[in-house]
C-alpha cells in the first residue's frame, strides 16, 4: 500500500469499528496528521477517561496505553507495538520502588505517570508534568512526599514548590542527554530565541529555559510568544505540532551532548528522538486495527490498586481546572 491508501485503510477502519486514535506529540509526524487526537500525557489520560469510543489506539509508548486500559476497563485498548516502552518507566521497576516505599513509611508517594501499572500500584497520587507542580502544592503542608521516578522532575518540582521530597533516582534517556554547551552554542548563533525546556532535562539545562513545562505547555507559549526563533530542548517531534500552528516561527531542536570513545567516535546517539515513540509507524496502526491486536491489558488486582491514584490525579485537575 502506498502512504496516501494506508491513511485512507487507517481511517476507514477507524470509523467502521468506531475507534479513537489518539497521539503523543513525540510519534512520528505522520502518525500525529492521522489522529483524532494529540496531547501530552495528562491530556491523553483526560481524553481516554472520557470517551464513548469502543476501541482506543494510543500512539505513544505501553505505559499510556495501560493508563487508557486502567481507565477504560470496558473498551479494547490497542498499542501498535507493544515493545515501545520508555525508558523512565523502567528505570523504576515495581517491587524495588515497593520496597523503597515501604522503607519510608508515613510519606505521600507521588508518581509521574511515566511508570507501569504496577508502579502505580503502590502510588498514592499520579502526576505529568502538566500538573506535577499543582498536586504536589495541593497536599498538606507538613506532607512528607516520595517523588519517582524521574529525578530531574522531582528536583525541579521541589525548587519551585520549595517542599522536600524523597527522590527515586530515574531519569529519560532522552532528555538527561541535552547538554548546555551546545544550547549556549545555539543561543549564540540566534541571540533573539527563547529556549523551550522540558522538566525532565537536566537542572542545568532547566536554569537556561524561558519556559520550563509539559510538551503541550511549551507548544501553547511558542504560539503565544511575540519572539519568532525558539531553541526547543524536548523530543524532537513536537516540532511538528509547533510548525503546523505557528508556521511562520522558527523551531530549533536542541542537540543532544555525543559521548565519545578514545579514538574520538561518537559512542551515544546524536539524535534527540525518543527510539520507543518512534516505533509507531503507520503500517503498525493499520495492522492493529485491523486485527485489533495487541490488546494492552493490566492484571485486575494491579488495575483495582492503580486506578486510585490516576483518578485523584484526575480529580485534582478538574478540580483545578487543568
Ligand atoms: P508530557 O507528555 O507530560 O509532556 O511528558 C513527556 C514525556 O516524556 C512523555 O513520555
Ligand atoms: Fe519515556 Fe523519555 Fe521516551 Fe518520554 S521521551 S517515552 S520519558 S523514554
Amino acid at each position: 500500500m502506498t502512504k496516501t491508501q494506508l491513511k485512507y485503510e487507517i481511517r476507514r477502519l477507524a470509523r467502521e469499528k468506531n475507534a479513537i486514535i489518539m497521539a503523543h506529540y513525540y510519534v512520528d509526524g505522520a502518525v500525529q496528521d492521522i489522529a483524532d487526537f494529540i496531547g501530552d500525557s495528562l491530556a491523553l489520560a483526560q481524553k481516554a477517561a472520557k470517551t464513548d469510543a469502543d476501541i482506543i489506539v494510543l500512539c505513544g509508548v505501553h505505559f499510556m496505553g495501560e493508563t487508557a486500559a486502567i481507565l477504560c476497563p470496558d473498551k479494547r485498548v490497542l498499542v501498535p507495538d507493544t515493545a515501545a516502552t520508555c525508558s523512565l518507566a523502567e528505570s523504576c521497576p515495581a517491587d524495588e520502588f515497593k520496597a523503597f516505599v515501604e522503607a519510608h513509611p508515613g510519606h505521600t508517594v507521588v508518581s509521574y505517570v511515566n511508570t507501569t501499572a504496577a508502579t502505580k500500584a503502590v502510588t498514592d497520587v499520579v502526576v505529568t508534568s502538566s500538573n506535577a507542580r499543582q498536586i504536589v502544592e495541593s497536599l498538606p503542608a507538613d506532607a512528607k512526599i516520595i517523588f519517582g521516578p524521574d529525578h530531574n522532575l522531582g528536583s525541579y518540582i521541589s525548587d519551585i514548590t520549595g517542599r522536600e521530597m524523597l527522590l527515586w533516582n530515574g531519569a529519560c534517556h532522552v532528555h538527561a542527554r541535552f547538554s548546555v554547551e551546545k544550547i549556549l552554542e545555539l543561543k549564540a548563533q540566534h541571540p533573539q530565541a527563547k529556549v523551550l525546556v522540558h522538566p525532565e532535562c537536566k537542572g542545568p539545562v532547566v536554569k537556561l529555559a524561558d519556559k520550563v513545562g509539559s510538551t503541550a505547555a511549551l507548544l501553547k507559549y511558542a504560539i503565544a510568544d511575540q519572539a519568532t526563533e525558539f531553541i526547543v530542548a524536548t523530543e524532537s517531534g513536537i516540532l511538528h505540532e509547533m510548525q503546523k500552528a505557528a508556521p511562520a516561527k522558527t523551531f530549533i531542536p536542541a542537540p543532544p551532548e555525543v559521548a565519545m570513545d578514545e579514538s574520538g567516535n561518537a559512542r551515544s546517539c546524536a539524535c534527540n528522538e525518543c527510539e520507543y515513540m518512534k516505533m509507531v509507524t503507520l503500517e503498525k496502526i493499520y495492522a492493529c486495527l485491523r486485527d485489533e491486536q495487541p490488546v494492552v491489558t493490566v492484571e485486575p488486582e494491579v488495575a483495582a490498586k492503580a486506578i486510585r491514584p490516576i483518578e485523584r490525579m484526575l480529580e485534582i485537575s478538574a478540580k483545578l481546572g487543568l
